[in-house]
């Protein structure tokens, strides 16, 4: 089942030894990625993109090299986008981005704009490749303006996700228990998944040491943003090359990680509404096999009406456990965007003449999208919603 949906069992959804450059013919991408903060600050970066050759993708022949590209072809797509600022976005992507990229990004099966698969799960490198997996010793391969906060954001979430591992072989031995009713072993999956729950909500706490807010807010956030219900963009990105009519797509969010749907999937936690909504749109920015195991945990039979069924009280405390955790990790979570985007975001706003890049028309909006504490609370109600009460 690991192999079936690309997880391995120390890193997850992480992509394995992600590659660090391309062929040579690539050349041009990878130089505009390497420098992309530089290029960005000296407004240079949308004159380099407008005169670069249209390459072929042809050359790139295997799923590393593809998500490698998908990554540079990302960045600089954020970078020419969001180089001025909120006031003046690109409206159009020119075709020697737009057109390979669009291609590249079929051949994923992911959308054509930087994602949480991009940014994060294909985004890192060892410093010391003898050494371990710890923040200390993990780079990222390509930066978005931000600096040490940057690198900050996106390897702290990869940590997260990492420890994630664990809960997600708990999840696949509570899919194989369920199948021949093993309630010890269904208990003993849903553990891992409580354990793992708790050491990503540690593991997120390193944010605080290394993601300064200021710097989030006002520099990096723009440059994770999209063109959907985005009121910077509001009438998408054309793709030149690719279509006549503007694309409409959600900004980078780790609300497109895989993880955390699997646990609600796993947990038969039902998102409803426009939360739900959302939350499975999301789903179409995770690598297909990604996305497949949440389906596929989907529609597997309730757990939560299997354990209603079953009169075993240590199995109905391990499922609970396990939902407390997840509620925990969400709520963990609304303090982060409390002190990350509502705070900096009030800052900006009294200053009144924002300085350049310090944006408040993403205020109230996610950078996926959505009205974001309304639907960040909304999910985890819904996760509270399904604790079992003992009667
Ligand atoms: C969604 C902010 C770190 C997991 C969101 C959303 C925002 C947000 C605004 C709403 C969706 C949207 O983008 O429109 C932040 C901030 C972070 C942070 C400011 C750090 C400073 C993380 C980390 C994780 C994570 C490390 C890993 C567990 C999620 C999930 C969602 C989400 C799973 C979807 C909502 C849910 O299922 O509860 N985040 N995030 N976030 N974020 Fe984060
Ligand atoms: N999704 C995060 C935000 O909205 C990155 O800022």
């Amino acid at each position: 089942a690991l192999q079936a949906f690309d997880i391995s069992e120390k890193l997850g959804f992480l992509l394995e030894e992600p590659l660090t450059d391309l062929p040579d013919y690539y050349r041009v991408w990878m130089d505009l990625a390497n420098n992309l903060t530089h290029l960005i600050e000296s407004h240079e970066l949308r004159d380099l993109v407008d005169e670069m050759p249209v390459l072929s993708p042809h050359l790139l022949s295997n799923h590393r090299e593809l998500r490698l590209a998908h990554l540079a072809l990302g960045f600089i797509s954020m970078g020419y986008v969001w180089q001025e600022g909120q006031h003046s976005p690109a409206q159009i992507l020119p075709k020697s981005l737009a057109l390979p990229y669009w291609m590249v990004s079929r051949r994923l099966g992911l959308p054509p704009i930087a994602t949480y698969a991009d940014s994060v799960l294909a985004n890192w490198k060892l410093k010391d490749p003898e050494g371990d997996m710890e923040i200390g010793n993990i780079d990222l391969i390509l930066s978005l303006p931000g600096g040490e906060s940057c690198r900050g954001f996106f390897v702290v979430s990869l940590l997260v996700e990492m420890d994630a591992s664990l809960g997600l072989m708990g999840v696949v031995e509570v899919m194989h228990t369920m199948e021949i009713s093993d309630l010890v072993g269904i208990q003993r999956g849903l553990n891992k998944v409580t354990e793992s729950l708790k050491k990503m909500k540690e593991t997120f706490k390193l944010m605080h040491e290394h993601v300064d807010p200021t710097v989030f807010h006002g520099t990096l956030r723009i440059f994770v943003s999209g063109w959907r219900d985005n009121p910077m963009l509001p009438n998408g990105l054309l793709y030149e090359g690719v279509s006549n009519e503007p694309i409409f797509l959600s900004g980078g969010s780790a609300a497109q990680s895989s993880a955390i749907q699997c646990f609600d999937a796993l947990l038969s936690i039902e998102q409803e509404g426009e939360t739900g909504a959302f939350l499975t749109r999301m789903r179409d920015y995770m690598p297909p096999v990604h996305r497949q195991l949440i389906e596929t945990l989907t529609a597997l039979p309730s757990l939560r009406d299997f354990i209603l069924s079953c009169s075993s009280s240590d199995l109905r405390q391990a499922y609970n456990s396990c939902v407390t955790a997840l509620v925990d990790l969400r709520s963990y979570h609304l303090s982060a965007v409390t002190k990350y985007i509502i705070v900096p975001g009030n800052n900006a706003r009294a200053m009144g003449c924002p300085l350049r890049g310090v944006g408040t028309a993403l205020n109230d909006k996610g950078t996926g999208g959505s009205d974001l504490m309304a639907f960040l609370k909304s999910a985890r109600d819904a996760a509270q919603n399904a604790l079992i009460l003992e009667r």
